[in-house]
């Protein structure tokens, strides 16, 4: 019993700082960053969430080639151009259809048959706008499957905004 007197005494007698020296170890101040660090993630105030830009709701519409005529891209209009019917919003692609563009004549235009030939003339596109649309009589196998790739490549690249009719359908 003394025993235990004297070790209590010994404990009492002690400077108090001392068992807070014994806490201060290394690896204790690690834990304690570490739980620091945890609690600020915890807490930490997240940025604002911010949802994508919806993108323009694309309205499908029927246009004749003269309606059509009107999205050629000048004075920053947008860009289309018809392939076999279908209209495609070609905007994108401004650099090669808009004003200047190297392919600036299919703008606005039926472009089905100067793709499937390949050519720029003037003859390849729809004169009467007011008319039927072209049939694509003549195209042979060659014209067909040049025609296939563009389609391909605009139907990958651009949306579809629209189909093309004779005025006399609209
Ligand atoms: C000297 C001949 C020609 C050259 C050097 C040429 C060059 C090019 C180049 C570099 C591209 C871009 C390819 C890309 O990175 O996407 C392109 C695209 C195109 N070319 Fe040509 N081209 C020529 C003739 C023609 C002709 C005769 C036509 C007529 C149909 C034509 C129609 C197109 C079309 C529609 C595109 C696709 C543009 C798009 O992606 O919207 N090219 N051409």
């Amino acid at each position: 019993m003394d025993f235990v007197n004297h070790r209590v005494a010994q404990e009492a007698a002690k400077d108090p700082s001392e068992v807070y020296t014994g806490l201060v170890t290394p690896l204790n101040i690690i834990l304690l960053l570490i739980t620091l660090y945890t609690t600020y993630l915890l807490y930490k105030p997240s940025p604002p969430v911010s949802f994508p830009r919806e993108p323009p709701a694309i309205v499908f519409k029927t246009f004749t080639p003269r309606t059509l005529l009107h999205f050629n891209g000048e004075n920053g209009k947008p860009v289309y151009l018809a392939v076999r019917g279908r209209v495609f919003d070609v905007t994108s692609g401004r650099n090669f259809y808009g004003p200047g563009g190297p392919y600036e004549n299919f703008a606005g235009r039926d472009a089905t048959r100067g793709l499937a030939y390949h050519s720029f003339d003037e003859e390849m596109l729809t004169k009467d706008l007011d008319g039927p649309l072209d049939k694509l009589e003549g195209f042979g196998p060659e014209e067909w499957e040049s025609l296939q790739g563009w389609e391909e490549r605009f139907n990958s690249k651009y949306m579809v905004v629209g189909k093309l009719v004779a005025a006399a359908d609209a």
